[in-house]
């Protein structure tokens, strides 16, 4: 096949800037499709796809009756989540990435990539996705086009991104796009002509999620599964788009957004950097437990936010849909969630039942007699190996959600009250403090650290530093990031967000959860909004302020308070030896560290030797 501008059968009726119709015919040239699809979004094209994919056995239909509009893909088992050994950042310069990214020369990994996807497409269709993050029309929005072999990852990006002719109409007006391509890297033919058949999960053990910031664009080869596919999400909207942010004045972040409405009727928004799988999701779709306060989702992942006409940070969802981890998902601990899942939603890697519905670890107390595993195999109690693969995952719009804030889609945004920064630990963290400053609240973001979940390949448990939840997902120097982060408080000045610290996993000596979690966490949150109105109390801490004796509501709240003790204990020696780290931590960046981060370690040290 020879593609050319002219042959890549773009939709009638748009005038398609010759920039993209170059672009995509390159790629077809590139990678050699059996054909060129431009999706336009339909629920009809939809249909097509899910239908095709079931016939293909890439979907299993869930039962109509108990799930309706439901489907279940099964990965390949080499394909479980985001790959950050293979994930480059391709700057100019090696310290434009930065000593937490893997960097690679552009040149040099154009040269691979060209290789890798020369012919990665053969046999297949080539499915051109115009698509938008963030609502049409906004000033924070943005556009884009994907590019990839894998309908799995049309029927998705429906769901997590606003899809189709919208969006094509603004890049056909001249509206800023960012190019994505994207190849399961299996051709069903090889350069000989020689064919093989398809896979249920087509990809391949060579993987490359590359970035490349000064041109804004994004090459992933290999893997079909999540962040590594799924290009609006991490590539684009967390990789690319802090380039952006860097160089235009916003915050692109690793974010859940929050609407959250006091028993006065006072609304505040709330935004949450967690790490993957620490609990963004679940806090999204908090149902209270004290009286008097709403909380409702307009995200769940990441945030968007951009000084506003009012001088204040405003904050976008630029996703559509949630791509949230299954297992632990209950009844119990998420039920706004579970009942999201109801219908239409494309569950990846989770268990089988036999009456052809879903079930993960944790969905309930007793697990089912009999399931086919996420492997495909035969599962009983007795197995002993999870029936729901950890990092298993379900794919629904945010709107099925019946938390759904009435302005999540609002393209000026939600003006932003607190920022919360967490991850998993079991020890030092207390439950919740209050940032002395922005600069402080920099330091405590740049500083957290986080027990490694099953949302990434490695070592699950180990702790290991997440500045801002971003280490695998920001697109430049973190120092940098730190030094645009500091700025951007400058900026803001006295209508800056307040920055609080929390940590829902601190565990007692027996290992068990000091904190009962979901639901409880407004308590910590009504505190934190609480002092954003001058309402409630806070003393002096290591970490930070921390709520004054009685300022915390724990009323119904069967915890002894021994534990709340426990909650918020802070060891000075365990402190100093965490600033130690720091220390070391901040050393790899070498002079890039900003000065009022060394100055806030210093501080923290004098606040330790106070405290002993
Ligand atoms: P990504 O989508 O990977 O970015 O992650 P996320 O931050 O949205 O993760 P999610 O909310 O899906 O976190 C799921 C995990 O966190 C599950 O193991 C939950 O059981 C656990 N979790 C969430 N909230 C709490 C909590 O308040 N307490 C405890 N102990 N666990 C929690
Ligand atoms: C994460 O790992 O933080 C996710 C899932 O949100 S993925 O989109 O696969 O990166
Ligand atoms: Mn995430």
């Amino acid at each position: 096949m020879t593609y050319t501008p002219q042959t890549v059968s773009a939709p009638a009726g748009f005038d398609i800037p010759q920039a993209v119709l170059s672009w995509v015919a390159e790629v077809a040239e590139l990678t050699q499709p059996d054909d060129v699809y431009w999706c336009d979004g339909s629920v009809e094209e939809r249909d097509r796809l899910y239908d095709q994919m079931v016939a293909s056995g890439m979907f299993i239909a869930l039962n109509p009756k108990l799930r309706p509009g439901c489907y279940l893909a099964r990965s390949a088992p080499s394909d479980v989540a985001r790959v950050e050994a293979r994930t480059f950042i391709c700057s100019a310069k090696p310290e434009d990435a930065g000593p937490t990214n893997n960097w690679a020369d552009p040149k040099e990994m154009r040269a691979t990539l060209d290789k890798v996807f020369a012919g990665s497409m053969r046999g297949r269709t080539m499915y051109v996705l115009p698509f938008s993050m963030g609502p049409l029309g906004g000033n924070i929005s943005r556009l884009g086009i994907e590019i990839t072999d894998s309908p799995y990852v049309v029927v998705n990006m429906r769901i997590m991104t606003r899809i189709g002719r919208p969006a094509l109409e603004g890049i056909c007006q001249g509206q800023d796009w960012v190019p994505a391509v994207h190849s399961v890297g299996y051709p069903l033919v090889d350069a000989e002509g020689v064919s093989r058949p398809d896979t249920t999960w087509p990809c391949n053990d060579e993987k490359y999620i590359t970035h490349f910031p000064e041109t804004r664009q994004i090459w992933s080869y290999g893997s079909g599964y999540g962040g590594n596919a799924l290009l609006g999400k991490k590539c684009y909207a967390l990789r690319i788009a802090s380039v952006l942010a860097r160089d235009e004045g916003w915050l692109a972040e690793h974010m859940l957004i929050l609407r959250i409405t006091s028993p006065e009727g006072r609304v505040f928004c709330l935004t949450a950097a967690f790490p993957s799988a620490c609990g963004k999701t679940n806090l999204a779709m908090l149902r209270p437990t004290i009286p008097g306060w709403k909380v409702e989702t307009v995200g769940d992942d990441i945030a968007w936010m951009r000084p506003g006409p009012d001088g204040r940070l405003h904050a976008i969802n630029p996703e559509a849909g949630f791509f949230g981890v299954a297992p632990g998902t209950s009844e119990k601990t998420n039920p706004t969630c579970l009942h999201a899942l109801d219908h239409d939603t494309i569950f990846t890697n989770v268990a089988l039942t036999d009456d052809g519905d879903i079930w993960w670890e944790g969905l309930t107390d007793e697990p089912p007699a009999h399931l086919i595993d996420w492997t495909g195999l035969d599962w009983t109690p007795e197995s002993g190996r999870p029936a729901a693969h950890p990092n298993s995952r379900f794919t629904v719009k945010a709107d099925q959600a019946e938390s759904i804030a009435p302005n999540w889609e609002d393209p000026a945004g939600v003006p932003v009250d607190v920022i919360l920064f967490g991850g998993r630990r079991a020890t030092n963290v207390p439950l919740i403090s209050e940032s002395y400053s922005w600069e402080h609240g920099v330091f405590v973001g740049a500083t957290v650290s986080s027990e490694q979940t099953a949302a990434a390949e490695g070592a699950v448990g180990a702790l290991r530093r997440d500045p801002f939840a971003m280490l695998p997902f920001c697109g430049y120097n973190m120092a940098d990031y730190w030094g645009h982060w500091l700025k951007m408080g400058r900026q803001l000045g006295d209508q800056a967000p307040r920055i609080f610290q929390v940590n829902w996993f601190r565990k007692s000596a027996d290992g068990k959860f000091l904190w009962p979690g979901f639901g409880d966490n407004s308590r910590p949150i009504e505190w934190a909004l609480r002092r954003v109105a001058g309402q409630a109390e806070a003393v002096d801490a290591i970490s930070g302020r921390i709520p004054a004796t009685g300022q915390l509501n724990l009323d119904g709240l069967d915890m002894t308070p021994e534990k709340v003790d426990e909650l918020f204990a802070l060891d000075p020696d365990a402190w100093a030896a965490e600033a130690d780290l720091t220390e070391e931590y901040f050393a790899q960046f070498g002079d890039k560290t900003p000065a009022e981060l060394i100055n806030q370690l210093a501080e923290l040290r004098t606040r330790i030797a106070d405290a002993r």
